[in-house]
């Protein structure tokens, strides 16, 4: 395996037969999750959509990202949530946040648009691209989402402007439900070519679907080989033992930390690269868990960075945090610390060393200060932070949180809690069929 889980660090906080203890929830947790029998079993999809892809339905995908290669320099992929972060944390993790700076050979640049409201991160988008070619991958599931749907509008129009009509539709690829949604009969009225979102996997288990992967093949990605470590993790993370299968260990152990108290988890990482793998992952558990009043609250942190911030709360606040931190043991670049035989920064003892010395040190010097001050430590090790590595680590944490949900006795796999604020805001906004809300809100505001 590519991935490799860590519960050293729970030695002072979690006794052996406690796992013992969880496996038999843990087994029917995972039972109701292959067998397709528990609260959102609908949505479960995804267990083995990476094993069931083949060169054929991948072809539209493949086709696509070829076309946008050809024709653009630049992709504007429009979506929030699960048809985003995915994305997103795919293009950083195997190919660099500064993607965009770096690019080569047939990739394209990939810039992210539609996951806010905000009219000067939309107008500020639009300096950049400038006079290059670009083309268009609009997200969405439900194909109704406000916030993506403002923003294709915006890149429609641009669209139109520099290519016309037809050029215009020849550069938009839509993603999005096979029949249902607003997206969906636009593309249809309108001849964009679309790629379909399956009906059994839900937004924030869709980054292995048409949702990521076309981002992720026109920035350069090896889609085939990200499929192919997911569906190899399929086999790898199969058994419904603790002590054979990670995520059901990771699972585990997190069931028997919250039930100690510790509520808040802490995704660390130490490569700036992993930052929105922790942004993919925070959806994933949060939407999946925070039910019912019941769920752990996750959170993230990016070292050494957030050692000078969040660290001295890490350290000594609260004791209701647990961290899980994701290292990777073989990093892409290493770089020796320049000698210089002088002492005038006072690091001379670090000559002879490597940076990724110095970083995998401070790694476990944290963990060490972390565990002392209190904090239960898991760690998530990455052989490599390449497609392999990536595929892998999408299913642990999918499956962790399939089961994890069930451990809590909720639906992992619905959001009804993010239908509060829309409901909300169309009201203030007057959308038809909130007139009710409509009144309701703006009598509140004018209390
Ligand atoms: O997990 C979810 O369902 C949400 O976060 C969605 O991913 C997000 O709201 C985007 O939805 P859609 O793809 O329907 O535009």
């Amino acid at each position: 395996p590519a991935v490799h889980f860590d519960s050293n660090g729970l030695n002072n906080f979690v006794a052996d037969h406690e796992l013992d203890e969880i496996q038999n929830q843990v087994r029917f947790a995972h039972q109701t999750l292959m067998e397709r029998s528990g609260a959102g079993a609908e949505y479960t999809d995804w267990v083995h959509w990476a094993s069931e892809q083949t060169a054929e339905s991948l072809a539209p995908i493949h086709a696509a990202a070829k076309k946008i290669q050809s024709q653009s320099k630049v992709l504007v992929v429009i979506g929030i949530g699960g048809s985003y972060l995915g994305a997103r944390m795919a293009i950083d993790f195997v190919k660099s946040p500064w993607h965009n700076e770096m690019v080569a050979g047939e990739a394209v640049k990939v810039y992210f648009a539609g996951n806010a409201m905000s009219p000067m991160a939309l107008d500020q988008l639009d300096q950049v691209i400038g006079d290059q070619d670009f083309s268009v991958n609009v997200i969405s599931k439900s194909g109704t989402t406000t916030e993506p749907a403002v923003a294709f509008r915006f890149f429609k129009q641009r669209l139109v402007a520099k290519y016309g009509e037809a050029g215009a539709k020849d550069r938009i690829v839509a993603t999005t439900d096979a029949n249902r949604g607003a997206l969906k009969s636009e593309a249809d009225a309108e001849g964009y070519p679309t790629l379909t979102i399956p009906d059994g996997i839900g937004g924030r288990f869709s980054v292995l679907t048409a949702v990521g992967l076309l981002p992720m093949a026109a920035a350069g990605i090896d889609i085939d080989q990200v499929l192919a470590s997911a569906a190899q993790a399929e086999k790898t993370y199969a058994s419904d033992d603790v002590h054979e299968n990670p995520a059901l260990a990771y699972a585990a152990y997190r069931r028997i930390l919250y039930d100690k108290g510790y509520t808040t988890e802490i995704l660390a990482n130490w490569e700036p690269s992993l930052q929105y793998l922790s942004e993919w992952w925070k959806q994933l558990m949060g939407e999946s868990e925070g039910k019912n009043q019941k769920g752990i609250y996750p959170s993230s942190a990016n070292y050494s960075t957030d050692l000078h911030s969040l660290g001295q709360y890490i350290q000594e606040g609260r004791r209701d945090l647990f961290e899980t931190v994701v290292r990777v043991d073989h990093s892409k670049h290493d770089l020796p610390i320049p000698k210089t035989g002088e002492n005038e920064d006072g690091l001379l003892y670090l000559e002879g060393k490597s940076l990724e010395e110095v970083n995998t040190t401070a790694a476990t010097g944290v963990v060490l200060a972390h565990v002392d001050g209190g904090v239960p430590n898991l760690a998530v090790h990455l052989d490599r932070q390449d497609e392999t590595g990536l595929g892998e680590l999408i299913y642990f944490f999918e499956m962790a949180v399939g089961v994890s949900g069930y451990l809590f006795n909720i639906n992992p796999f619905n959001q009804p809690g993010v239908e509060a604020y829309k409901t909300a805001m169309f009201a203030l906004l007057n959308k038809p069929g909130y007139e009710e809300q409509s009144k309701y809100y703006h009598d509140r505001l004018n209390k």
